[in-house]
């Protein structure tokens, strides 16, 4: 049985582990500000999503990650709406999320949770493939 919850800081170790490109500083940051969701199977971490909002107000799923033991089972699913119900609960009416252009399963997935793809921007020097970006309606 798998329960989402807002991470706190005694979670940070994991997520410093787990969400390696992320940095302690930005973990920490993102903690305190509740901006990090783990799902947990009993007192076992499995999985993270992490998000930031655009133009400081669009939800902008950053990172979804399930530990490989534990995909296809739901967690990524139970992840995906607890944060798609906290968001509308804020008056959102718009989710985003992205995705490198080659990376056609984390894809699928997006489209499979009711995400449309909108458009790419390349990213000289930080990327060697086209970012594609994602929405979601929820209002
Ligand atoms: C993508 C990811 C978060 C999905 O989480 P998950 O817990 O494995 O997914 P779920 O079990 O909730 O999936 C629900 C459904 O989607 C399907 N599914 C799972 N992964 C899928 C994928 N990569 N592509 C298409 N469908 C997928 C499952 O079969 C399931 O369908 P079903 O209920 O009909 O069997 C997880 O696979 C993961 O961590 N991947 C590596 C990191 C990554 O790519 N993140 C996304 C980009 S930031």
């Amino acid at each position: 049985m798998v329960e989402v919850a807002n991470a706190s800081h005694a979670d940070t170790d994991w997520l410093v582990r787990e969400d390696a490109s992320s940095g302690e500083a930005w973990v920490s940051r993102c903690v305190t500000l509740g901006e990090y969701l783990v799902a947990k199977e009993g007192s076992e971490i499995v999985g993270f999503l992490r998000f930031s909002r655009f133009w400081g107000r669009v939800p902008y799923m950053e990172m979804i990650r399930v530990l490989p033991g534990h995909r296809r089972s739901g967690v990524g699913t139970a992840l995906f709406l607890a944060w798609e119900e906290a968001m509308r609960g804020e008056g959102a009416r718009l989710l985003m999320t992205s995705s490198e252009c080659d990376e056609s399963r984390p894809q699928d997935w997006h489209r499979r949770n009711g995400f449309t793809e909108t458009g790419a921007i390349e990213l000289p020097g930080l990327q060697s493939v086209p970012e594609v970006f994602f929405i979601k309606p929820i209002a």
